[in-house]
C-alpha cells in the first residue's frame, strides 16, 4: 500500500486506476493545472535542472528519492498515509465510534468549506514567491525554494484530490476555482488575507516559512485528527513534506543572525546603520519583520471566540494537534476556557467561553508556543555572543485584524494605547519604506556553487549529505 504507482499519467497511492470516472476527472484537471504552474510558478526557472525530492512512498523511512528533475516535470501526485485499522473518532460527540469513509450529508459544506480554504493557501504561496528565483543568497537555498514551491503543487493536488474525490459537481467547481483566485488578485484574491500578501525578498521568505507555513502545520495536525478519514490520512502526509518548509524559515533567520553576529564582531559594534554598511540585517530590523509576519499570521486562525469552531469540534470535523497525547477530556462539553478581551473602555478584561467555542484560541496558543522554539535558539546565540539583544513575539493582540482585538491600537506588549500613539510608534514596530528599501537593495542573486550572499551564513550541512557547495541549481 505504501508504494506509490509512478508508471500512472497521475502517480498515486489511492488506487486511481480502479476508479476510471474520478481518474478521468483528475487527468482533465491536470493540464490546468501545469497551465497555472507555467503561468503563475517560477516560470523563468522551467528549463532548469534541479535537485528536488520527491515521494516515492508514505512511510516514515525512504518516503523521499532525492535526484534532478525540472520542476515542470516533477510529478505531482496523490498520496495518503497508511489507513490506521480500526481507527475511531478522537473528539467531540462522537467521540470512539468508527471513523468515516465518506462525508456525511450534514457535514458537507463545512468539510468543503475548511478543505477549499486550506486548499487555497498551497496555490497561493507559489504565487507569492514566484519572482524570488532571481534574487537568491545561493544555490542551496535556491534549491528549497523550488522544493517548497513543488510541495505546495502537491499539497494543491492533495486536496483537489479529496474534493474530486469525495464532492461531486461542487468538488470539481471548487478545484476549477482554486486555479481561477490568484494571491493579491484584485478581483479574485485568495481567500485569506495573510496569503494575499506580496513577498517581494528573501527576509519575508523565511519569515513566511517560518510563521505562516507553521500556521499551515497546525491546521494540518488539526485535520489530521478529523473523523473523515480520508482527509486526515492526506494531512498526516502532508504534514511529513510541511517539516521541511519549517526547517528552511528556522534555519534561513538562524543564518541571518549568526552572519550579523559575525559582521557585529568584525565591526565592534551593533550600531544598525554601521551594520548595514557592511551589508547585513540589523537585529532591530530583524524584529520589525518578526512582528509583520507573526501577527499577520495569528489572524489566520479566526476569533477567540466562535460557534463554528464550537461546531466543527463536536461534529468531529476538526481536532486540535495531537488530540489523542496532548489532552484528557476529548469531548469538552462542560469545560470553559478564559480570554482576555478588551472591555471597551482602553483596557483589558477576563471572558470565559465554552471551551467548543475557544478551539480557534486553544491553537493559536499552541501555535504561539511553537512559534517561541526558533526564538530561543536565535536569543541563544546572540546571547553567547556576548549581546543583551532579545528577539521577542510581540503580543497575540498587537495588530490583529480578526476576532476581539481586531483594530485594538496596543503596543507590542498588548496594553491598549491611543489610536494617535499606535500609528506614532508604528515605524519602531513594522518594517518601515527605508527598512524595506535597504532589503530590496541586499537581495543581489549568488549562483556560485558554495557563495553566499553577504547578509546570510552558509548552512551547517547540505541536501541529502551532499555537501553545502554541491550544484543544487544548474542556472547556467
Ligand atoms: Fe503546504
Ligand atoms: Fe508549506
Amino acid at each position: 500500500m505504501s508504494n506509490i504507482d509512478y508508471s500512472d499519467k497521475i502517480p498515486n497511492n489511492v488506487n486511481l486506476s480502479n476508479d476510471r470516472t474520478l481518474q478521468r476527472a483528475l487527468e482533465h484537471w491536470q493540464p490546468r493545472f501545469l497551465d497555472w504552474w507555467r503561468e503563475m510558478g517560477p516560470n523563468d526557472f522551467a528549463s532548469v535542472d534541479v535537485y528536488l525530492r520527491t515521494a516515492v512512498g508514505v512511510d516514515a523511512q525512504g518516503w523521499a528519492h532525492y535526484g534532478t528533475v525540472k520542476m515542470p516535470d516533477y510529478r505531482w501526485g496523490i498520496f495518503l498515509a497508511d489507513p490506521i485499522a480500526n481507527r475511531t473518532i478522537g473528539f467531540g460527540d462522537s467521540f470512539g465510534q468508527p471513523v468515516w469513509q465518506q462525508v456525511p450529508g450534514e457535514f458537507r459544506s463545512q468539510f468543503r468549506r475548511l478543505i477549499v480554504t486550506q486548499g487555497d493557501t498551497e496555490p497561493a504561496s507559489v504565487e507569492q514567491q514566484h519572482r524570488l528565483g532571481h534574487t537568491c543568497p545561493s544555490l542551496y537555498d535556491l534549491r528549497n525554494l523550488f522544493q517548497i514551491n513543488v510541495e505546495e503543487g502537491r499539497h494543491l493536488w492533495a486536496m483537489v484530490y479529496i474534493l474530486h474525490a469525495y464532492f461531486g459537481r461542487d468538488g470539481r467547481e471548487e478545484a476549477e476555482e482554486l486555479l481561477a483566485r490568484h494571491s493579491g488578485d484584485v478581483d479574485k484574491p485568495r481567500i485569506l488575507g495573510t496569503f494575499n500578501e506580496p513577498i517581494e525578498d528573501w527576509l519575508s521568505f523565511f519569515c513566511f516559512c517560518y510563521f505562516t507555513d507553521r500556521d499551515g502545520k497546525f491546521q494540518l495536525k488539526s485535520l489530521a485528527e478529523s473523523s473523515f478519514d480520508p482527509l486526515a490520512r492526506t494531512c498526516r502526509f502532508m504534514l511529513t513534506e510541511e517539516a521541511h518548509h519549517m526547517f528552511v524559515g528556522e534555519t534561513g533567520l538562524g543564518r541571518i543572525v549568526r552572519r550579523t553576529l559575525e559582521v557585529m564582531k568584525e565591526i565592534g559594534s551593533d550600531d544598525p546603520e554601521a551594520i548595514r554598511r557592511r551589508g547585513a540585517v540589523d537585529l532591530p530590523l530583524l524584529q520589525r519583520y518578526l512582528n509583520y509576519w507573526f501577527s499577520s499570521s495569528l489572524d489566520l486562525f479566526g476569533s477567540e471566540v466562535s460557534s463554528n469552531a464550537a461546531t466543527t469540534f463536536a461534529s468531529g470535523i476538526k481536532g486540535r494537534p495531537d488530540e489523542t497525547t496532548q489532552y484528557q477530556d476529548h469531548v469538552c462539553a462542560d469545560s470553559t476556557f478564559e480570554s482576555d478581551v478588551p472591555d471597551g473602555r482602553g483596557g483589558v478584561t477576563k471572558d470565559t467561553s465554552p471551551m467548543r467555542n475557544a478551539m480557534n484560541e486553544v491553537l493559536r496558543d499552541a501555535y504561539i508556543k511553537d512559534c517561541e522554539i526558533g526564538l530561543k535558539r536565535w536569543n541563544m546565540q546572540i546571547k553567547r555572543s556576548g549581546h543583551n539583544f532579545e528577539l521577542k513575539l510581540p503580543s497575540n493582540r498587537f495588530r490583529r485584524a480578526i476576532g476581539a482585538w481586531a483594530n485594538i491600537p496596543t503596543d507590542l506588549e498588548g496594553r491598549p494605547i491611543g489610536r494617535e500613539e499606535y500609528e506614532r510608534r508604528m515605524p519602531g514596530w513594522l518594517p518601515s519604506a527605508s527598512d524595506r528599501g535597504y532589503v530590496n537593495s541586499l537581495m543581489q542573486r549568488v549562483v556560485e556553487p558554495g557563495k553566499m550572499a553577504a547578509w546570510i551564513a552558509p548552512p551547517d550541512r547540505g541536501i541529502n549529505n551532499l555537501p553545502v557547495d554541491y550544484e543544487y541549481v544548474r542556472v547556467n
